[in-house]
């Protein structure tokens, strides 16, 4: 269902990029920022953040790492790196990076918690670890039945292949966890339907044949969300990002004394 090599895949990530970029940018403004820095963008998809980083931090690097680097340009900027790499199984040495980023990656990874963790240590002292996960309300909870029955039949396949759309919760005090300080969190509400009626779309489109596949949904389901989508008197919030970040201290607490 999440395979890169299903036609929409691009319309896919082109949609999220298009719906939480500006979003994403606003964090990261509020960081101090500076055109030196070495970033690293986890799991790049259409790559417009690793972009973005690369075009404010000229003076900088950014690395683009993604299991699958086909939407990804390296002739964007002379300071971009793209690497396809499973970040799981590979590393990068510790203190390498002022800010390191990650979107919608975290809750499809096997090792989650371990690799918040090994991420805190890819950071430059006084570098910034940012985060954003989806957190999926409970679908029975829709006032729609269709999107009940479509978000039931989506977050089912979502947890069949490993994903956990509810660990974002636990995201700041995991920061803090991790040993990073100054740690903040704020969280976007998705839209359904409403002014950005084709953001989900693509997402539907896309997982369509797998539902249909499991008998999860039928076509008469998928009809009913499309017509839905096209009535401008359809919104609902399937859904909140929570973007947490946090910081690595500029120096490590002195270790105590022995006696
Ligand atoms: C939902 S997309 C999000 C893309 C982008 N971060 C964004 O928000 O626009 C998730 C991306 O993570 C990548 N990905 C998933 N598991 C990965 C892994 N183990 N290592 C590297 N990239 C991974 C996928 O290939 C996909 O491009």
């Amino acid at each position: 269902m999440l395979s890169n090599d299903t036609p929409h895949e691009r319309d896919r990530l082109e949609a999220i990029q298009r719906n939480v970029d500006a979003f994403t940018t606003g964090i990261l403004q509020g960081l101090p920022l500076q055109a030196s820095w070495h970033c690293l963008e986890l799991g790049a998809g259409a790559g417009s953040i690793a972009y973005w980083l690369a075009e404010n931090c000229p003076q900088g690097r950014v690395v683009a790492v993604d299991l699958d680097t086909r939407h990804l340009d390296a002739g964007r900027a002379a300071n971009l790196q793209i690497q396809q790499a499973d970040i799981t199984s590979g590393g990068y040495e510790p203190g390498s990076f002022d800010l390191i980023h990650a979107r919608y990656l975290y809750c499809h990874l096997p090792i989650r918690e371990a690799m918040v963790e090994r991420a805190a240590r890819w950071l430059a002292p006084g570098g910034w670890l940012v985060i954003e996960e989806p957190y999926h309300l409970p679908a029975e909870t829709s006032p729609f039945p269709a999107v009940q029955r479509l978000l039931t039949a989506y977050q089912r396949m979502y947890r069949e292949h490993g994903a956990d759309m509810a660990w974002a919760r636990g995201l700041p005090a995991l920061l803090a966890r991790s040993g990073l300080t100054e740690v903040s969190f704020t969280g976007n509400l998705g839209c359904m339907g409403g002014l950005d009626k084709d953001r989900w779309r693509p997402l539907i489109s896309q997982a369509a044949p797998a539902l249909l596949a499991e008998g999860l949904v039928t076509e008469g389901d998928l009809g009913e969300f499309s017509a839905l989508l096209d009535d401008p008197a359809f919104i609902d919030i399937p859904q909140v990002t929570i973007s947490a970040w946090g910081r690595r201290a500029t120096q490590l607490p002195a270790t105590p004394a022995t006696s």
